[in-house]
C-alpha cells in the first residue's frame, strides 16, 4: 500500500545529521543544543526523592500543581505579571510538544501562520500537519533585524498565528522593547494569536532585559509562552516544559493537551518544583552562560571567523566569509571530517536555503571542550 506524505518536504533533521557525522569522525560536537555536563545533583535527588516518595503516577492533566504555582511565582517576581496556576499555565513534554499543541488547536486549513526564518524546525511542519499555510519572512545576517513594514504587508485577514523566539535560536540574537511594541500595534484589534518561544528567557547577556510577551499588556492578551525546563536546567533529554496564556486560550489548548499526552512526567515535575524553590536556580544561568560565550570568544578572537557576540540562547554564530565561499552544509560537514569539529549549517533554517555563509555553535560545553574547540577554529 502506498500513501502520500502528510509532511512530503520533511527528512532527516539537520542535528541528526551532523551529530552522526560527528560520531563517524569522532568529532567535537558543537552542533546540536544540549549540554555535554551533568545536570545538577541537587534536582537529580529531588527527581529521585519524588519517585521514592510514591510521585509515580499520572500527574493531573495540567501539571503537577507545585510546579504550576512557583512557575506562576517566576511570572510575578520576574515580570510582575500574572497567570493563574490553574487556569493559565499548563505543564508540557518540552516546548515541542506545546508549540505543536498550540498549532494544532487553533490552526485551521488555510489558515496562514507568519513565521521568521531563520527558524527552529519544529515550527513548520506543526503548520502544514494541520492544513495550514507558513508565510514566511527572511531576516539576514548578522543583526536578523525585522522590517516592520513587512510583517505588516503579510498580515492578512487569512493570519491566524505569528510565532516569534527571542532570545533567537540560531542567530543568537534579541528582540527590543521597541520590536514588541511594533508587534503589539500590528496585532492590536485583530483576532492573531502570538506565539512566543520563549525557551532561552533566562539565557540572556550584557545585562539586556528579556522582553517577554507578558511585559506587554494587549499582547498579552493574545499570546501563548512556550518553555523549556530541558534548556534552563541542562537536561534537554527530561522534556519537561510548559506554557502560559489567558484563560480563553489556555482552555482549548487543554481540549488538545488532555488527548495528545494527557499529562507529563510526574517525578521530574515535582522535583523541579521543589528545586525551583530558591530563584537563584534559574537566574544564576545569565552569569553562567556569559562566563561561557566570553571564554569561547576570547580564545576565538584571533582566529578567521568573524562574529557579533550572541545576546542570548547559548548558540555563537560565526561567519567564516574570509576563509571560503564554500555552500555552508558543505563547509560544515568539510569542518567535521577534516578539523573533528561540528557545527550547524544556518542556511538549513532559512527560506530556500539562503546562505549567509554562518555556521551555528553551541557553547553549552564544558570549557575544556570550548577550549580544545578554539584551538581547533583558530587553526582553520
Ligand atoms: C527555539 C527552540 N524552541 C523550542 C525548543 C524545544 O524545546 P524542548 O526540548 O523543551 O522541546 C528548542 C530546542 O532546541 C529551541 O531551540
Amino acid at each position: 500500500m502506498q500513501h502520500q506524505s502528510k509532511l512530503p518536504n520533511v527528512g532527516t533533521t539537520i542535528f541528526t545529521v551532523m551529530s552522526a557525522l560527528a560520531n563517524e569522525y569522532n568529532a567535537l560536537n558543537l552542533s546540536q543544543g544540549f549540554p555535554n555536563y551533568p545536570s545538577s545533583q541537587k534536582l537529580n535527588d529531588l527527581v529521585t526523592a519524588a519517585m521514592n516518595n510514591g510521585y509515580n503516577q499520572y500527574a493531573p492533566m495540567a501539571g503537577n500543581l507545585d510546579l504550576r504555582l512557583v512557575i506562576s511565582n517566576k511570572y510575578e517576581l520576574l515580570y510582575n505579571s500574572t497567570y493563574h496556576p490553574e487556569k493559565e499555565i499548563t505543564v508540557t513534554a518540552g516546548a515541542t510538544q506545546a508549540i505543536y499543541n498550540i498549532v494544532s488547536a487553533f490552526v485551521r486549513p488555510n489558515d496562514e501562520v507568519i513565521i521568521f526564518k531563520p527558524a527552529y524546525d519544529c515550527y513548520e511542519p506543526a503548520v502544514e500537519i494541520n492544513g495550514g499555510k507558513a508565510i514566511t519572512i527572511q531576516l539576514s545576517a548578522p543583526d536578523y533585524k525585522v522590517n516592520w513594514e513587512e510583517v505588516a504587508s503579510k498580515i492578512t485577514s487569512k493570519t491566524k498565528m505569528i510565532m516569534i523566539n527571542s532570545p533567537h535560536n540560531p542567530s543568537g540574537t534579541i528582540w527590543s522593547a521597541a520590536d514588541m511594541l511594533q508587534l503589539q500595534k500590528l496585532t492590536k484589534d485583530t483576532n492573531i494569536i502570538v506565539l512566543s518561544d520563549e525557551v532561552y528567557e533566562h539565557i540572556i547577556f550584557d545585562e539586556e532585559q528579556h522582553q517577554s510577551v507578558c511585559l506587554f499588556k494587549d499582547l498579552k492578551q493574545r499570546s501563548f509562552i512556550t518553555a523549556s525546563f530541558g534548556k534552563t536546567f541542562h537536561n534537554t533529554g527530561w522534556k519537561v516544559g510548559y506554557c502560559c496564556a489567558p484563560e480563553y486560550l489556555m482552555s482549548e489548548f487543554r481540549k488538545v493537551h488532555q488527548f495528545n499526552v494527557f499529562s507529563v512526567n510526574h517525578p521530574a515535575q515535582k522535583g523541579i518544583a521543589d528545586y525551583m524553590q530558591d530563584a537563584e536556580t534559574y537566574l544564576g544561568l545569565n552569569s553562567f552562560f556569559q562566563q561561557k560565550r566570553d571564554l569561547f570568544l576570547s580564545l576565538i578572537s584571533e582566529s578567521r571567523f568573524k562574529f557579533k557576540p550572541s545576546k542570548g540562547t547559548y548558540f555563537q554564530v560565526l561567519d567564516y566569509s574570509e576563509i571560503t565561499d564554500e555552500y555552508d552544509l558543505d563547509y560544515a560537514k568539510r569542518l567535521t571530517k577534516e578539523f573533528n569539529i561540528a557545527s550547524i549549517p544556518l542556511s538549513v533554517f532559512n527560506e530556500k536555503g539562503k546562505d549567509d555563509k554562518v555556521l551555528r555553535f553551541c557553547f553549552a560545553k564544558t570549557d575544556e571542550t570550548l577550549i580544545k574547540a578554539s584551538e581547533i577554529l583558530c587553526k582553520i
